[in-house]
């Protein structure tokens, strides 16, 4: 993430976009060696660019055994390595012959957007006076944006997750531990981690299941989708997230609503504290 960003301020700095953010992420590394030396600026993009590469190398699709990119379908038919075991609305899932591990292949979508995130938005008058103060809707999001959700099911203590690199076609390419699946539909409402703090419902309305609101180094992050087909249990049989869909808590927005700032303030200490403060008993 860090190489990331250093290469995101580099190329802004040079009048080169970061948004979207996928020309960034499929930089070749000696795409400036001539242009290096004509100033500071363009010498720090080259580097930027070549510390990001080593933490994010560019890989074919054939190293995973698909044929090439020309190749109509090249994940359609799996691999001789990988067996498919999933796709859901980001990722192609698949699982390793030889060591069991999964595999997952995220595609990159329309205007060089990839996996998924939120944007918010506050209530308006017309959504009534009952209506919850934020409204998050899911959309396609940057490759930012699925570096963070990859770290943070990490951060939550999901499944260990690892990026193994990205293809010339823009796919990322993650691998997961192998965890056993939960019954289809299972209810996991009561099974989620305490650290996926549940939203009151008059604050936020998402149409997703789950919405949480979880602390990073604190960092505010809200996350949902964490339904059972998100989760799996490990080999001691513990619970851990797989997928979810998540994006940073829009704190400003939230804060314009007075009980919402001091439901985040409280919860920020406290993941327990309930929808409103507790009185003292010298102030009943
Ligand atoms: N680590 C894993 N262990 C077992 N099954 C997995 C694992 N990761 C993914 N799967 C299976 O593949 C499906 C899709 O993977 P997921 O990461 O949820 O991608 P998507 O973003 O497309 O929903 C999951 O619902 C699950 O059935
Ligand atoms: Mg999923």
């Amino acid at each position: 993430m860090e190489a990331f960003a250093r290469l995101g301020a580099a190329a802004t700095k040079v009048g080169i976009g970061a948004d979207p953010d996928d020309t960034l992420v499929l930089w070749e590394d000696d795409e400036l060696s001539l242009l290096t030396d004509a100033d500071e600026l363009w010498h720090e993009l080259d580097e930027a660019a070549r510390a990001f590469r080593k933490t994010l190398p560019i890989v074919p699709l054939e190293a995973f055994g698909f044929p090439g990119d020309d190749h109509e379908d090249p994940m359609g038919e799996g691999s001789p390595f990988l067996r498919r075991i999933g796709s859901g609305v980001e990722a192609s899932a698949f699982q390793s012959v030889h060591d069991g591990s999964i595999y997952k292949f995220y595609l990159p979508r329309e205007e060089g957007r990839i996996g998924g995130t939120f944007s918010f938005s506050r209530a308006t008058p017309a959504d009534g006076l009952d209506a919850p103060a934020l409204h998050a809707e899911a959309c396609l999001g940057s490759y930012r944006d699925l570096l963070e959700k990859l770290a943070l099911i990490l951060a939550l203590d999901g499944m260990p997750t690892e990026v193994v690199g990205v293809t010339p076609e823009g796919v990322l390419v993650a691998k997961q531990v192998l965890g056993e699946r939960l019954p289809e539909g299972e209810d996991v409402s009561e099974l989620l981690p305490g650290s996926l703090i549940p939203i009151p419902a008059r604050f936020l309305r998402a149409h997703r299941d789950h919405p949480r609101l979880a602390f990073v180094k604190g960092r505010p992050w809200f996350v949902a989708d964490t339904h059972a087909k998100n989760l799996v249990r490990d080999t001691n049989g513990r619970l851990r997230v797989i997928d979810l869909l998540a994006a940073p808590f829009p704190s400003e927005l939230a804060a314009q609503d007075p009980l919402m700032h001091d439901w985040l303030a409280r919860v920020a200490l406290d993941p327990t504290a309930g929808l409103l403060q507790a009185a003292h008993d010298d102030e009943l």
